[in-house]
């Protein structure tokens, strides 16, 4: 008798083979550079499957996901402690990610997808206008809506003689920058400080063909007066843009240059505050 249920037993779980759980579709949402566990596993964590397979629309088809070469050193499988477990780890995100995913056994498969969302920047899409003054210091503020998420390239450029050109590797800016994305990766400002008349341009900060936002710099000769104020922000729209002036002021000695860059950075930073 003994004998005869062990051997339904046998011939049970032979031909019950991986039977796929819980087929509701889920949505995982991550940021590019994140990881996603995407679950899978046979009603019985015991249970070998015959045949195992994970599959992306991947470049409009459906393409077998372990051996592709666009997730390749990214993928982690977890079946060599536990055969039934089939879910995948995958790491270092990328947006072309963003696709439907499939974990298909002899009985049956399981539908998932995953959301890749990259970087929305956050604030005005409209220009802004930020005052500086010689010597001092601005915060051009830019920063992704999910501070958390880590754009995977972004630039600063300004418009030079009619192009737009880098401004993180512009020998004219060397050692006046200052960027903050490695305290909060979504944040992208930018500190240009000890500032120069020929500064006075937009600045444009994008993460994206689409996603980018446009800051005016006025850069405003007469220490005094602009050191005591906070800098003042409003919008234009860009066509009117406000024209290059050259003050003759007298250059700011050293020692105040450095309390006037505290204070500017200081009151940008407040600006920031009530831009963001
Ligand atoms: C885990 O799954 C992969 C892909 O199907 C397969 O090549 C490998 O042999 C499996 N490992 C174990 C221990 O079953
Ligand atoms: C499969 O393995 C992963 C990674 O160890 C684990 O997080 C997950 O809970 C396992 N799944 C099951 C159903 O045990
Ligand atoms: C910050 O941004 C710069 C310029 O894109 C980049 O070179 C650097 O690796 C970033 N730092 C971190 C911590 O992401
Ligand atoms: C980005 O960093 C700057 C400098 O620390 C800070 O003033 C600003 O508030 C930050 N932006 C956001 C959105 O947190």
């Amino acid at each position: 008798m003994m004998k005869c249920l062990y051997l339904l037993y046998i011939v049970f779980h032979v031909t019950a083979g991986c039977d796929l759980s819980a087929q509701t579709k889920y949505v995982y949402s991550e940021h590019p550079g994140g990881s996603v566990l995407l679950p899978c596993s046979c009603s019985d964590l015991h249970t070998k499957p015959h045949t195992f397979t994970w599959m992306a629309y991947i470049r409009g088809r459906l393409n077998d996901v372990l051996n592709d070469e666009h997730y390749r050193g990214r993928l982690q499988l977890f079946n060599n402690t536990s055969p039934g477990n089939l879910s995948l780890l995958i790491s270092d995100l990328r947006e072309e990610d963003d696709v439907d995913y499939r974990c298909r056994t002899e009985k049956g498969h399981r539908d998932m997808r995953i959301n890749v969302k990259g970087c929305d920047l956050s604030g005005d899409k409209h220009q802004v206008v930020i005052n500086g003054h010689p010597g001092g210091s601005v915060l051009l503020p830019c920063s992704c809506s999910d501070l958390h998420n880590n754009p995977q390239t972004f630039t600063w450029t300004t418009k030079r003689t009619g192009h737009w050109t880098d401004v993180l590797n512009d020998e004219l800016y060397r050692d006046r920058l200052q960027l903050f994305n490695h305290t909060s990766p979504g944040n992208l400002s930018l500190v240009i400080s000890d500032l120069r008349e020929e500064d006075q341009r937009v600045y444009r900060c994008s993460t994206g063909l689409r996603e980018y936002r446009d800051i005016w710099i006025n850069v405003k000769g007469g220490r005094r007066k602009t050191s005591t104020r906070p800098g003042k922000t409003d919008r234009r729209p860009p066509s009117k843009q406000p024209p290059s002036k050259t003050t003759h002021s007298p250059p700011a000695s050293s020692s105040t240059t450095l309390e006037q860059g505290k204070q500017q950075t200081h009151s940008s930073l407040l600006l920031v505050d009530i831009l963001l």
